[in-house]
């Protein structure tokens, strides 16, 4: 049994493609679909994201991550014994994308999954990852989040295609003497499948169903101010803490409205408010690791704070992770 798990590392990697909000509308317009940098701007604080190219996948980004990550940590591949992928863009349908991840780590032996829980992934396989260190089953885990969403958006749907982008973020979580990570609350209701899915499925060897990412914007973001909040109050229940602990919120990026709605709701200044989804879009579950690593490199994010990491998508799937960086 290990006391604690810690975050020793963080890491990212966007693909370099990025598209402006204004190259995305004349690409759009060209056929026949309109849209505007100020629409988008005034929604949804989106400014740009960015696009792998087709031969790219999700092990791809993720690979490049976790190596930043295993860098500022310190550790080499050898010394990783667990990998989790957050991911709803997986390489293929099977294997996992983390055995894939694994292989091209130079690495065998350790477990490796992914785990599907769309935007609330990361925090999901964070959560999963802390247990396992404690109970003694890893050490040293690498936990990422990675996603090629521009391949399931409809980009004959102005209302979803503008809202993503792709790329990944990961962290080392290694057993520590001091906390490190101090309490989660993880949730879901799969009554709301509806209001946010990709329905389709591989059905005979062909595609079964739509693909394509279909969503019930507003609905979405009623469901998420709200669970934002009970979770993040929860996990502060949790831990014995209240909202005044708490140096940086690191919400899911899907939205600056949603996620300064939620800072409103718990009494934060925005100016303890991690944002990145001006630059990157919504990179589903990608998106919180890629912010934290943002802050952590750009001197935001300091060793000893105090940091609420929050997730929500489809499914409906919501929770929250409270830890000392
Ligand atoms: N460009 C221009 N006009 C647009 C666009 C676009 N890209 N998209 C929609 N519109 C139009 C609509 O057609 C509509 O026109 P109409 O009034 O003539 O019918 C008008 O803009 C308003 O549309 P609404 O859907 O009412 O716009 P709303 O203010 O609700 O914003 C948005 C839409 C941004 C999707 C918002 O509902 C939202 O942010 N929801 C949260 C969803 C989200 O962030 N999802 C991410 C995935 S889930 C997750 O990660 C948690």
């Amino acid at each position: 049994m290990n006391k604690y798990s810690r975050i020793t590392g963080t890491g990212s990697f966007l693909p370099p493609k990025r598209v402006t909000n204004a190259e995305l509308a004349a690409q759009l317009a060209a056929t026949g679909v309109e849209t505007s940098d100020e629409w988008i701007v005034e929604r949804t604080g989106i400014r740009a994201r960015h696009f792998a190219e087709p031969e790219v996948s999700t092990s791809d980004l993720g690979v490049q991550a976790a190596r930043n990550a295993l860098e500022a940590a310190g550790r080499k591949p050898s010394d990783v014994d667990l990998i989790i992928v957050a991911t709803s863009t997986p390489d293929m349908v099977f294997p996992s994308s983390a055995t894939i991840l694994q292989n091209k780590l130079g690495i065998a032996g350790c477990a490796a999954f992914d785990v599907q829980a769309v935007c609330s992934g990361f925090v999901y396989a964070l959560t999963v990852a802390d247990a396992m260190v404690r109970t003694g089953s890893a050490k040293c885990a690498l936990v990422i989040g990675a996603e090629v969403f521009s391949r399931i958006l409809d980009f004959g749907d102005r209302t979803t295609c503008v809202l993503f982008g792709d790329g990944a973020g990961a962290v080392v979580l290694e057993a520590s003497d001091t906390p490190g990570i101090l309490a989660s609350d993880l949730h879901a209701d799969g009554k709301h499948v509806e209001i946010l899915c990709v329905p389709g499925t591989v059905f005979g060897g062909k595609v079964h169903g739509n693909p394509l990412l279909r969503m019930d914007g507003q609905a979405v973001f009623k469901l998420a101010v709200g669970v934002l909040e009970e979770a993040a109050r929860a996990t502060l229940a949790k831990a014995g803490k209240t909202e005044a602990d708490i140096d940086w919120l690191i919400p899911h990026q899907a939205n600056i409205r949603i996620m300064q709605g939620t800072a409103k709701k718990l009494k934060l200044p925005m100016d303890k408010l991690v944002v990145t989804v001006d630059q990157h879009g919504n990179t589903s579950a990608a998106s919180i690791p890629l912010a934290l690593d943002v802050a952590v490199r750009s001197g935001k994010v300091r060793k000893g704070d105090t940091l609420m990491l929050e997730g929500v998508g489809g499914g409906f799937t919501w929770g929250a992770v409270l830890l000392d960086f």
